[in-house]
């Protein structure tokens, strides 16, 4: 994606000759952020996650977060155009709320892969988990714990911080996105949203994990990690 279509896609603005009395800032007319389509079919992560755990939650719930969040971008460009910097900062939690929903479920859905594509991380990654965990059995024991003691709502993450060169595993709130504790990068995103497993798994969140981890896309989590580092 473009810089500039990167900054539309987050509501960005951009800047328009105004003759000879300087600019003014419009939002482009762009296309709405979509809905991304699934990169497998909702049934292919089965037994591990139920087809209908992941229609809904795509359709209904990702679905809602794009939705709320193109809304929430048109909102902001008409306050920005107003000069309605007051009512243009009242809708920054929602911004984050429901951009940070998109932007982490975009990350989820790709983050796995039918079984069958399974293969546990090798090459730099794979070093790197090593390292700092002792095993990927270490690494998962430990997201896990961190991630079944979210309260309420959230995520957890395995993360790249680029100043240390270090790889950790951490947790977000509510659809609160990694870059919210820092400038991390992305690498692992499990959503324990009870909306991700309560159908299948009720109220057993560590077994829904300890199932997630059979269908991680440690080729896409590797390539994350390469593209950071
Ligand atoms: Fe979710």
């Amino acid at each position: 994606m473009s810089t500039m279509r990167a900054n539309i896609a987050k509501g960005g603005t951009m800047k328009v000759a105004k003759g000879v009395r300087g600019v003014r800032s419009v939002r482009a007319k762009a296309s709405a952020v979509p809905l991304p389509d699934l990169p497998y079919d909702y049934g292919a992560l089965e037994p591990y996650i139920s087809g209908d755990i992941m229609k809904l939650h795509h359709q209904m719930h990702h679905g809602t977060y794009v939705k709320n969040f193109n809304g929430l971008l048109e909102k902001q460009a008409d306050f920005e155009q107003k000069g309605d910097y007051a009512s243009l900062i009242s809708i920054q939690q929602a911004i984050k709320f429901n951009g940070g929903g998109h932007v982490n479920h975009s990350i989820f859905w790709k983050n796995m892969c039918p079984k069958s594509d399974y293969a546990p991380p090798s090459g730099a990654l794979g070093k790197k988990i090593d390292e700092t965990f002792g095993s990927l059995e270490a690494l998962e024991t430990k997201m896990s714990a961190m991630a079944a003691g979210v309260q309420g709502s959230g995520w957890g993450w395995l993360a790249y911080d680029p100043a240390k060169d270090n790889i950790f595993v951490t947790t977000t709130s509510n659809q609160d996105p990694l870059v919210t504790q820092g400038n991390y990068v992305p690498l692992l995103g499990v959503d324990v949203w009870e909306h991700a497993y309560y159908l299948q798994y009720k109220n057993k969140r560590p077994d829904y994990l300890s199932n997630f981890f059979e269908v991680v896309n440690w080729k896409d989590v590797e390539e994350r990690y390469n593209a950071a580092t």
